[in-house]
């Protein structure tokens, strides 16, 4: 190579270097990411959930045992070469050595397949925006009640996961650590058996949950002398709820509105919040207010029909007093309910008795739990029950137009039982 040569290729080296240091600066994330990758910090796993309309946002949450180098996820389009960065922020995780962190990805496109690394693992997850119409089936699962152990809870995880599930709804009594630090283990168990809900190409099934009395320290509010209905007395009682789950949030209930064709009603069976009063109020002001809304579906954990426990128990009560009357008033078709460690079916029952157009109650929250046997506190058998049996299983929901179609299956796969209405 001549004299005259050799400044010339320098020059251009470095105008070549400069050009690629200008457009990855340019690039979200890019230059960073790769600098982070190499230092990259064991990660414990993720979970998804909604807080925001699910046709163009997530939540994205992961773990670490060691703090991670990167507090940020790093997501692109399926196929796309663009990747992007979203900051996050530490999420508390009370009792626990690991690190837990926060990412909300918003004005997403509906519909649409986004691949995403969490923090500085190496990992690439998958999930997928709901659509805005409901131009296609929808299909999910509904449970509660998911792990006295976490072999009970991954092995009904297990056969959900074979469905192409677009999402899983929980009706309370997630780990069962009565909202004590000093049980944080249950919940490590829990986010590890969540990992069962990773698909085969890496998606995550999003999951959105209720409030159960094993969230709590004290089961129901009216047994606690310092009830108050204030966010700190809420994170006092239910410290892993209020700070491990972006929804419902506080004051502990809420809604989740999926376009114009679904909208998911998570409440609280006296646990944080009362039935009646203020969440009652609520809840007659979401049915007016989506009374053109295809799909609603109110879940939460105390059964209005219970399979196992008294009917006249005092919280079932109340909420055949105040929810079930707002319910029929405005066509809800189906409910889901949990806490009884068992599956039920009920008839379709409207002001109290049997009715063709009545409300169906699927239950009775036995994801991962010992079952109970039928009607243990019943003193005859239960003149609302269509189905029931002593099984862990879950309940798979597809929606078609206006039709809903319910399977059940238990924990080895079998379907035990199938519902449908509006063909
Ligand atoms: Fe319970
Ligand atoms: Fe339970």
């Amino acid at each position: 190579m001549t004299h005259t040569l050799r400044p010339l290729l320098r020059a251009l080296l470095c105008a070549l270097v400069a050009t690629v240091a200008l457009y990855s600066s340019r690039l979200p994330g890019l230059h960073a990411y790769a600098q982070q990758t190499a230092e990259s910090t064991e990660s414990l796993g993720v979970f998804l959930t909604w807080k925001d309309d699910p046709t163009s946002s997530i939540v994205i949450d992961w773990q670490t045992a060691a703090a991670d180098a990167r507090e940020a996820v790093t997501w692109r389009k399926v196929d796309s070469d663009h990747w992007f960065t979203t900051d996050a922020g530490p999420v508390h995780f009370p009792g626990s050595e690991r690190h837990a962190y926060r990412a909300s990805l918003e004005n997403l496109e509906p519909a649409t397949t986004y691949e995403f690394r969490a923090g500085s693992a190496g990992r690439v997850y998958r999930f997928r925006t709901m659509p805005r119409e409901m131009d296609r089936d929808i299909l999910f699962a509904a449970g509660g009640d998911t792990r006295h152990t976490q072999e009970m809870m991954e092995k009904t995880a297990r056969q959900a996961v074979l469905h192409d599930l677009d999402f899983i709804i929980i009706g309370g009594d997630l780990a069962y650590a009565d909202g004590n630090p000093a049980n944080v283990n249950r919940w490590h168990e829990w986010f590890d058996a969540y990992q069962t809900l990773i698909r085969e190409d890496g998606r995550v099934i999003p999951m959105v949950a209720s409030i159960g009395n094993h969230e709590t320290s004290t089961a129901y509010f009216h047994r606690a002398t310092d009830f108050e209905n204030s966010d700190a007395w809420r994170e006092r009682v239910a410290p892993f709820f209020f700070n491990l789950f972006a929804f419902p949030g506080h004051p502990g209930y809420g809604a989740l509105d999926f376009g114009n064709y679904l909208t998911l009603l998570a409440l609280d069976t006296d646990h944080v919040t009362p039935i009646d009063g203020a969440q009652r109020s609520w809840l007659e002001e979401r049915l007016e207010q989506r009374s053109d809304v295809r799909h609603i579906f109110p879940f939460y954990h105390v059964p209005a029909y219970p399979s196992v426990r008294r009917f006249d128990g005092s919280v079932s009560t109340r909420v055949r007093q105040h929810w079930v009357p707002l319910f029929e008033q405005h066509n809800i078709r189906l409910v889901f309910e949990s806490h009884d460690h068992a599956y039920k079916r009920t008839h379709p029952i409207r002001s109290g008795v049997v009715a063709e157009n009545g409300i169906v109650y699927m239950g009775d929250g036995a994801w991962g739990v010992g079952v109970r046997e039928i009607g243990r506190e019943h003193d005859e058998p239960a003149w609302y029950l269509a189905q029931a049996a002593s099984v862990r299983h879950f309940i798979l929901v597809r929606l078609e137009g206006d039709a809903i179609h319910a399977e059940t299956i238990d924990e080895d796969g079998n379907v035990i039982d199938r519902w449908a209405a509006g063909l």
